[in-house]
């Protein structure tokens, strides 16, 4: 039976939480949180777990086997190390740190320690990603809302993180270059809207658009395949994937002259997916990579890809939105 300690039970540790505690794999033995009363709420629904404002309960504890890191995206990174050290497994939060430099040297910690490092990139668990596409040729993302303006990291990693994560799972070649432009509408200069460019070696392009300053929240993505072409819309309570058997052929295509565009509107079907809570599969996921040895599909050098992406798509915006190389690309910070 793994024993987890969890750090931070803000927003999304009570989530994590709640499904480890659920899961006869596994035992919570420990909650860590700075604040007082979020333990409080700890002690009255899990009678059974031990609560402490002090992370040392979990890295001392030789009985923890596996450390749950829910804690602000800048301390990920201090955290994970510790906890690797300590010889635990780890879970992190997406993303897994705010820096290339940071993210490499957790997986290779991870590795020489032989744990499991995984990052709960939630949506490769959602069962909604699609298999019948064709060869995609774009992706095109808006993930805006009302949204909680955080304090220590941009939007670019709090919300691309999510369509980077599925960018990475669902494209097997890697980037060519990535172009960001963002604003910051707030004092500490943290971007609260940023719009992302990736172009693929193949012709492939994906779009991000991402925001916490919009009136509406809109959870959206279109993938255009070249048999299929899908409409995810992850704020539809039940008909979230729409397939669409449509697309279009370019016809003539070496003489300018006679250029026609053949159009194919087809069905559209909607599959039935398992409305199941994402993470009941990351922790499973996690828990059967201790267990079992398995590689899990968020797995530590999925996590270190999205990093990369999220590094250069930063640094396109500080170096006056020009767009980054990938395999060029060399992090000194
Ligand atoms: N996977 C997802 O879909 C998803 C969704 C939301 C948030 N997240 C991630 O979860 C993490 C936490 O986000 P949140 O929205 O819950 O934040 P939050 O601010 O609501 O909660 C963070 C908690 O961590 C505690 N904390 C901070 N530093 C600590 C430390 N050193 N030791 C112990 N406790 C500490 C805080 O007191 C707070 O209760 C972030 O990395 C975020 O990106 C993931």
């Amino acid at each position: 039976m793994v024993k987890i300690g969890l750090i931070g039970y803000g927003y999304w540790g009570p989530k994590l939480v709640r499904n480890f505690f659920d899961d006869s794999a596994c035992k919570v033995k420990t909650v860590v949180d700075l604040r007082r009363e979020s333990l409080e709420v700890v002690k009255k629904y899990y009678p059974s777990i031990r609560t402490s404002t002090t992370i040392d309960e979990v890295f001392e504890d030789s009985k923890i086997d596996a450390v749950v890191i829910s804690t602000p995206v800048s301390t990920h990174f201090s955290l994970g190390k510790k906890a690797l050290n300590q010889g635990k497994h780890v879970l992190i939060e997406k993303p897994m740190t705010t820096s290339y430099r940071e993210a490499i040297e957790l997986v290779n910690l991870a590795k020489k320690k032989k744990k499991v490092l995984m990052v709960d990139h939630t949506f490769l668990y959602t069962d909604a990603v699609p298999n019948e596409l064709g060869k995609i040729s774009y992706f095109d993302s808006t993930r805006t809302n009302l949204g909680l303006f955080q304090k220590d990291v941009n939007v670019l990693w709090d919300l691309a993180a999510h369509d980077i994560s599925i960018l990475t799972y669902l494209v097997k070649e890697k980037p060519q270059s990535i172009l960001a432009s963002g604003i910051s509408h707030t004092k500490n200069k943290l971007e609260n809207i940023v719009f992302v460019t990736i172009k693929y070696p193949s012709g492939f392009i994906a779009h991000l658009n991402c925001s916490w300053s919009s009136p509406v929240k809109i959870r959206l993505i279109l993938i255009g395949g070249k048999k299929k072409m899908i409409v995810y819309n992850d704020v539809e309570p039940t008909e979230k994937i729409k397939v669409y058997d449509s697309g279009y052929k370019i016809m003539n295509r070496k003489d300018p002259e006679k250029f026609q565009v053949d159009y194919r509107i087809g069905d559209i079907h909607i599959p039935k997916i398992e409305l199941q809570e994402a993470l009941i599969g990351v922790t499973r996921d996690f828990l059967h990579a201790i267990e079992f040895g398995s590689k899990p599909i968020s797995n530590a050098a999925l996590g270190l890809e999205v990093v990369k992406i999220l590094s250069l798509a930063d640094k396109s915006m500080r170096n006056g939105e020009w767009p980054m190389k990938y395999e060029k690309s060399h992090f000194n910070q």
